[in-house]
């Protein structure tokens, strides 16, 4: 089974035989969590964040760490999250290990709801408290018992920045509360959005304050990438030129996601030997497969929006949004009104920031998105 699958997931962590570098991402991480530092991971989405975790996890659990990994991406409130770490716990371990067997009679204590799902057989947790203390409570005892097991635990929590969002507004105190007495947990808060993470991480009255080392997370270096790419066509006999694959990297800017996502549909078309121009017309097809998503955004956004998106999308990489050239060379309009679409571009994360030397650059968030809007407009 394993030997036939796609050697380029877009979707999830296969194993790292699939995984393209990021050596010193994982050396780094690694070396925190060895040495109790707990270490903050921020990128812009689908660079590889999540599966850089469990990339980790493979080494780390070959040393006898136990690692859980927790997406709070869907939580809205504390319940949400109290229940997504205990689901984690109980999926992580089971009832035949000792942790396991422990767990699952601490758990009996907290009076859960345990179901599963009819269609995929998928385990659920819920508890139906009524106070708030409760969930707090039951959020710490977790944790705690995690800590308590003679075991080194690392502990993912993935679309950290949701809990800023959450209603109840001191789960941030309180975790970092309970964090601080913990002896045996190190932890790695991964979020998207750069924005939110900062101001959580780096905002002097904030409870996470200074208190994780921060990793950036960039795109995968060109030449890596491309080896990569080439080495998993010739593990199963086939080829693919050198600038097909160059036009793979640089029509998706290396991004991660996107990158995937063209090689997965070139290495599923099964030739023994990929061209260019196969690569191309696949390039081409993608866009196809999304444009009635695309064209509906034209909708979702005002028309400085849209025309601003345009515009961003055909300069690729804009550092003055604001100035007359560029306002002028697209019919934007004034200044003012520019800056305010910009702002709600971000906000609605069809732009997305990228930090230089000494300014800020702009380009559309999804690249296929740009690469459509370039083709269509
Ligand atoms: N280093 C890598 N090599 C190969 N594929 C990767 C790598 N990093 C991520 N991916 C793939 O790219 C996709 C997006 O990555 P993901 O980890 O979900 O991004 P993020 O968590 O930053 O949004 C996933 O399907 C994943 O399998
Ligand atoms: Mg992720």
């Amino acid at each position: 089974m394993e030997k036939n699958i796609n050697p380029f997931p877009t979707i999830g962590y296969e194993t790292k035989k699939y995984f393209c570098n990021r050596e010193n991402e994982v050396a780094t991480l690694r070396r925190n969590m060895e040495n109790g530092i707990n270490t903050t991971l921020i990128s812009t989405r689908r660079i590889g964040k999540s599966a850089l975790i469990y990339r980790l996890f493979e080494d780390l659990e070959v040393n006898r760490f136990a690692c859980v990994y927790v997406d709070i991406y869907a939580c809205t409130c504390l319940k949400d999250f109290t229940e997504a770490l205990a689901l984690a716990i109980f999926t992580k371990f089971p009832e035949k290990r000792t942790i396991g067997k422990r767990f699952f009679d601490f758990l009996k204590g907290l009076h859960p709801v345990i179901s599963y799902d009819a269609l995929n057989g998928q385990p659920e947790i819920r508890f139906e408290f009524s106070q708030t203390k409760e969930y707090e409570h039951t959020l710490r005892s977790l944790l705690v018992f995690l800590d308590s097991q003679q075991v080194e635990v690392v502990l993912a929590l993935d679309e950290f920045q949701q809990i800023a969002d959450f209603p109840e507004k001191n789960v941030e105190a309180l975790l970092r509360t309970v964090i601080q007495t913990l002896k045996n947990s190190r932890f790695i808060f991964s979020g998207s959005k750069k924005h939110l993470m900062l101001e959580m991480f780096n905002t002097a009255n904030r409870p996470f304050f200074s208190s994780t080392q921060t990793v950036g997370l960039s795109e995968i270096p060109t030449d890596k990438y491309a080896t990569f790419i080439h080495e998993k066509f010739a593990e199963r006999n086939r080829t693919i030129d050198d600038d097909a694959v160059d036009f793979i990297l640089s029509w998706t800017l290396s991004h991660t996601f996107y990158t995937q996502t063209i090689c997965r549909r070139t290495f599923a078309e099964g030739k023994r030997r990929v061209d260019i121009q196969l690569v191309k017309h696949i390039c081409d097809e993608q866009l196809n497969l999304q444009q009635t998503t695309f064209m509906q955004y034209r909708n979702l956004l005002s028309p400085v929006q849209w025309q601003l998106l345009l515009a961003v999308a055909k300069e690729g990489l804009v550092t003055e949004p604001q100035s007359q050239a560029f306002l002028r060379k697209y019919k934007i309009g004034a200044a003012s009104s520019a800056k305010k679409a910009l702002q709600a571009l971000i906000d609605k994360e069809m732009v997305c920031t990228i930090e230089m030397p000494n300014k800020t650059a702009y380009r559309v968030y999804n690249v296929f998105l740009m690469r459509w809007m370039e083709r269509m407009f």
